[in-house]
């Protein structure tokens, strides 16, 4: 089955599919995006997503290119399209097409793109039985981590140091020395008396849809967490630690910067978070 994109109202081979090169997401990353976990044909967290999406149109004044109701019309359809039952749509939205200026062009319709790919069960498994190792790097990002925009090249650099030192993601470090979050993932640890330590939500980090889903499933399952901000050395001798997000779902951490978390295997909290949310995602 070949690969059809979502562009601006029509659905297009994926190889043919193209904005224009003065599309202001193109020049100026002037421009928001999600990406959706499908699981079983099931939409993970479509509310969420879907609200976070209109916050982050909201915070940066952009309009809408179509109401909520079609737009779940157009990502079912292209998941349709790509026969995808597992796997990730990816949508962005930008201010649309106008004439090279920094300020937000008067007439400009905001342009859509939406793609959806497959995604191998199995091998996130596999990921998740093993367990990954993660790096810290300075974070050196805007000030508004919390809209999810396309605006993403420290994120890009940091990751890019991550695969350089065999790593599968970087934790971003603040001025003050606390873990931010991963470049595509939210940090969390369980410290050695067993609490769980996750970043409060604010501008700093991006509110992760899967750590929001976990968060209520930790609460539903009387799982008490604690929301702020940990150090480097607390990452270091956590017990455990553990990363979220929509593609790696919840997926354990055995070693940060080269060191060996607890006993080099995923923890046993960590392995009952993510069943807890396989089971969530599941049923
Ligand atoms: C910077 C950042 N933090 C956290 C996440 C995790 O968010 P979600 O669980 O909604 O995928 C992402 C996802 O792309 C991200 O880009």
């Amino acid at each position: 089955m070949s690969r059809i994109a979502y562009v601006n109202g029509q659905y297009v081979p994926h190889n043919e599919a193209a904005v224009h090169v003065e599309d202001r997401g193109y020049q100026f990353a002037d421009g928001v995006y999600e990406v959706i976990p499908v699981v079983g044909n099931k939409l993970i967290g479509e509310v969420g997503h879907l609200d976070r999406l209109w916050r982050s149109m909201d915070e940066l004044k952009m309009a809408e290119p179509m109401k909520r109701a079609p737009l779940k019309l157009v990502m079912r359809e292209v998941l349709r399209r790509n026969g995808v039952e597992n796997g990730l749509i990816y949508m962005q939205i930008t201010r649309g097409v106008a004439p090279r200026d920094h300020p937000f062009p008067v007439d400009a319709m905001s342009s859509i793109v939406m793609t959806a790919k497959k995604t191998s069960p199995e091998k996130a498994a596999k990921k998740a039985e093993q367990g990954v190792s993660v790096i810290t790097v300075p974070d050196i990002r805007w000030g508004r981590c919390d809209i999810k925009s396309v605006a993403l090249l420290p994120n890009i650099l940091a990751k890019q140091e991550a695969v350089e030192n065999g790593a599968y993601e970087a934790f971003q470090v603040d001025a003050d020395g606390f873990v931010t979050e991963g470049t595509s993932t939210n940090a969390w640890i369980v410290d050695q008396d067993g609490t769980l330590i996750t970043r409060a939500a604010s501008n700093s980090i991006l509110s992760g849809i899967t750590r929001a889903d976990l968060l209520e499933l930790l609460e539903s399952n009387n799982i008490k967490v604690e929301l702020r901000s940990f150090s480097v050395d607390e990452l270091h001798t956590a017990r455990e630690v553990f990363l979220t997000s929509s593609s790696s779902y919840v997926q354990p951490v055995v070693e940060v910067d080269g060191k060996v978390i607890g006993n080099g295997k995923p923890g046993s909290i960590s392995n009952n978070l993510r069943e807890i949310f396989m089971d969530y995602m599941n049923n």
